[in-house]
């Protein structure tokens, strides 16, 4: 097994650029339909002529953009090209890349959030910048056209020093019809070249049919890419010696980042997806959510929470948050319940809904009832413009990027994040004092180091995983918030592997399910809620003793004399110890259906998105 880590993922849209001997389009829709297992609502190209840009787009598929287009017709040797996944700006024809300057002599497509365009765009309408979209990557074309004075380098590093926020652009303009520009802050870029001419792309599988020779730009890196070569440059303009990569994967293990599945890609990609999340919404130790201005708490009696599946479980860990923090009547809902049991749901009420996907029928219908009552609707999603946020009063946005294994992962962990946030927030604006509050933000930042350390632990769950190789059940204990990592672990055990899993809460096992214990029996317990880990690590001896083999997932300080098998997460406060917890089980589930030889990223039986009730 190969236990792979990387630092710099690509999670949102596509980029591809070229210059050189034949012509661009054909390149730059090939290097898109190479991301597009990602998926993406839009995408759009710009070729490039020292007479005129060209630049064509679509909200929907690629093949609808490329059907457009005649594309044999176009001969221009210079364009770039992207697919967009929405994060400012709704899925549109308006909102889709590339953006052009007015006089559309400089255009450009862009991947990641830059945190500051409202006040860069506002001193640019005071210039008389007129925009187009709602993106934040607007801005980048407009500042470029202010800066540019024939060189547009020179105008890039001016750019960029305005931006805060993650960033990969790429440029092109009529004054250089051979020449692309990039620039790069914490969003991949990579750049190669050929006998035909110098690629860029955002992420590899891009450009690896010309060459397997890449240059992978680090942060604070430039290039011009011109059809003879390629040069990087430092954001001060000094020229830097290029380091190539060889990659010696095909286009299918690139589209998985090199990774064996979907699935363990997304896994690894959490500690970028966490700080995405997190990106202008923590800063200087104030949150900022201002969607959430609009909830009038004073009236609020009732918050429930509404959620299908794993999105379900991070419901129940905001649910204990409400109850420790906001002094609400609180319940937590599956969504297929929720219409038919008489909930109090009206004006009073707080009705937040948590979806990946932001299409689950189930909570989609549950949120019409709870409009159609009057209750105060929040959404919580990673999908932009999806039918979710359309509906809800307010959204809220995860950016962990599209997530394509059907077990979800990266999306789960995003979303306690986001909850914890929210709950937060909601609590300190009416006042209330949160206990360690000060302590809880600041651990919150350090969650995406925390959960690399989490995912060095690979090789041991992995040795752990073959516990269940000759079993066929898996009891998962826990107690208050580590039932939320219980019944996580237990669910992604059960849909990946096919093992069946139990979660139950640790003091009730005794209550009947203890009956199940035998020998070898794989119990995985959790104890790292300091207030009741010694109960729970009571309750854990009662399965040791009937022959149970326990993994004990606990902090460091916990006393666990005896046990063999334990890990422990690093310091971090026990309202956020679910998050490196469910890292660990990911891993642990994951290894288990390899072990067993199952299609981890398509398991029998289920959906990524079930749109029907
Ligand atoms: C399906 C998926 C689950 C997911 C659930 C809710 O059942 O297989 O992984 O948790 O839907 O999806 P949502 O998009 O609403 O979060």
């Amino acid at each position: 097994m190969i236990y792979a880590q990387k630092e710099d993922f690509f999670i949102m849209c596509g980029i591809t650029g070229f210059t050189g001997k034949v012509p661009a389009l054909p390149i730059l829709l090939k290097g898109l339909e190479s991301l597009e297992y990602r998926g993406y609502d839009s995408a759009g190209v710009t070729l490039v002529t020292e007479d005129a840009l060209f630049t064509q787009k679509r909200k929907g598929r690629l093949a609808d953009l490329e059907s457009s287009m005649d594309v044999p017709s176009f001969m221009q040797t210079t364009g770039i090209g992207h697919t967009r996944w929405a994060t400012h700006g709704v899925p549109s024809q308006l909102n889709s890349h590339p953006h052009t300057n007015e006089k559309e002599t400089i255009s450009i497509v862009h991947n990641g959030i830059i945190e500051n365009y409202q006040s860069i765009k506002e001193k640019l309408i005071a210039l008389g910048y007129v925009f187009q979209s709602d993106t934040d990557s607007e801005v980048i074309v407009h500042l470029l056209d202010h800066y540019y004075q024939g060189d547009m380098m020179e105008a890039i590093q001016k750019t960029v020093q305005q931006l805060n926020g993650s960033y990969a652009i790429c440029v092109v303009t009529t004054d250089h019809p051979d020449e692309v520009y990039v620039a790069k802050d914490s969003s991949p870029m990579v750049i190669g070249h050929s006998e035909n001419g110098s690629y860029c792309a955002s992420d590899i599988p891009a450009i690896l049919e010309y060459t397997k020779d890449v240059v992978i730009l680090e942060d604070g890196q430039m290039a011009k890419l011109t059809p003879n070569g390629v040069a990087v440059f430092d954001f001060a303009g000094n020229a830097l010696e290029t380091k190539v990569t060889h990659i010696p994967y095909d286009m299918n293990a690139a589209q998985k980042g090199g990774y064996t599945t979907f699935m363990e890609k997304e896994i690894y990609e959490q500690p970028v997806a966490i700080k995405e999340t997190m990106r202008g919404i923590i800063d200087h130790g104030q949150i900022h959510l201002p969607q959430l201005d609009a909830v009038d708490m004073q009236k609020i009696q009732y918050v429930h929470f509404v959620a299908c599946g794993t999105a379900y479980h991070a419901c129940l860990y905001a649910q204990a948050l409400v109850q420790k923090w906001l002094g609400r009547i609180v319940t937590c809902v599956a969504a297929s319940e929720f219409r038919y049991g008489n909930y109090p749901v009206n004006e009073n009420t707080l009705c937040v809904f948590v979806t990946q996907s932001g299409e689950t029928a189930d909570t989609l219908a549950a949120l019409k009832m709870s409009k159609e009552k009057g209750a105060q609707c929040i959404a919580v999603t990673n999908v932009l413009g999806s039918s979710i946020s359309r509906y809800a009063d307010q959204t809220l946005y995860t950016s962990a990027g599209p997530e394509i294994a059907v077990a979800s992962t990266k999306a789960f962990t995003t979303q306690l994040v986001l909850l914890t946030l929210m709950v937060f927030d909601l609590a300190k604006k009416e006042g209330r004092e949160i206990a360690d509050g000060d302590a809880i933000l600041k651990d919150l930042q350090r969650m995406p180091e925390i959960v690399k350390e989490m995912l060095e632990k690979a090789p041991l769950m992995d040795q752990y995983a073959h516990f269940l190789d000759n079993q066929y059940d898996a009891y998962f204990i826990g107690r208050q918030m580590d039932y939320v990592g219980v019944v996580e672990g237990a669910l992604k055990l059960k849909e990946i592997s096919y093992v069946h899993a139990d979660a139950y809460l640790a003091g009730e096992l005794k209550h009947g399910s203890i009956a199940l214990i035998e020998k070898d029996t794989v119990v995985v317990a959790l104890a790292t809620e300091p207030s009741v880990a010694a109960k729970t690590i009571s309750n854990i001896e009662e399965t040791v003793a009937r022959g149970a083999n326990v993994i004990l997932i606990t902090t460091q300080q916990q006393d666990a004399p005896g046990f063999k098998n334990v890990i422990r997460i690093p310091d971090i406060h026990p309202v956020l110890a679910t998050i490196p917890v469910t890292v660990l089980l990911q891993l642990f589930a994951y290894y288990a259906a390899v072990h067993k030889g199952r299609d981890v990223d398509k398991p029998r039986n289920l959906a990524k998105s079930v749109t029907v009730e």
